[in-house]
């Protein structure tokens, strides 16, 4: 079990699994024929996925334009788990075919948001990919069109996803199972 800042990380998806995964999403989006697609990274958690994926899209014959959005939910009082704008895309949507990248669908409030925003922006066409899906932690009705992987629910760290902003590098997802 690997040992990292002195904890023990269970693996849940090595990077060989991911890297098989990424390949055959990007060959599902493909069939999806569509036009001059943007594709919008949700930062910070999807920052690794997105690099991967759209590389294996490039694979797959696609050459999206690639933008980003930091979203958060976080945050106290009545506002807490209300998703908030910290840095929006610099694009203009409108008309356009955009893809929606999230490293995990939880309680689905993060790509309800960025969805609906995007067709109020007048995007033509919205689809959701997700790394990771925490079907059971579902409290909007959403669903992301392409998923790499259903997650056990499970707090999850590695390839892109952190606490107190560690753990990011890793290669793998894992779960913290306790001191090394
Ligand atoms: P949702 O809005 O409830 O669907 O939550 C999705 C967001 O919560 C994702 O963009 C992640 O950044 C974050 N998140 C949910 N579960 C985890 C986890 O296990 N590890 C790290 N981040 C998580
Ligand atoms: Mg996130």
């Amino acid at each position: 079990m690997p040992i990292v800042r002195d904890k023990k990380i269970e693996i849940l998806f090595s990077a060989e699994e991911i890297a098989k995964r990424n390949s055959e999403l990007a060959e599902e989006i493909i069939l999806s024929d569509l036009k001059n697609p943007l594709v919008i990274s949700i930062l910070k958690g999807s920052f690794v996925f997105a690099a991967d994926l759209i590389r294996a899209l490039h694979h797959a014959g696609l050459s999206p334009e690639v933008e980003f959005i930091s979203i958060t939910s976080y945050g106290g009082g009545i506002e807490a788990g209300k998703p908030k704008i910290l840095r929006d895309v610099e694009s203009d949507v409108n008309g356009r075919d955009v893809i929606i990248i999230d490293d995990i669908l939880e309680s689905g409030g993060t790509l309800k948001f960025t969805r609906d925003l995007m067709r109020e922006r007048g995007a033509n066409h919205v689809s959701l990919i997700a790394l990771l899906d925490k079907s059971e932690r579902r409290s909007h009705a959403i669903e992301a069109d392409f998923v790499g992987f259903e997650c056990p629910d499970k707090f999850v760290v590695g390839y892109g996803m952190d606490v107190g902003h560690a753990f990011r590098e890793l290669p793998f997802v894992g779960v913290v199972t306790g001191e090394a």
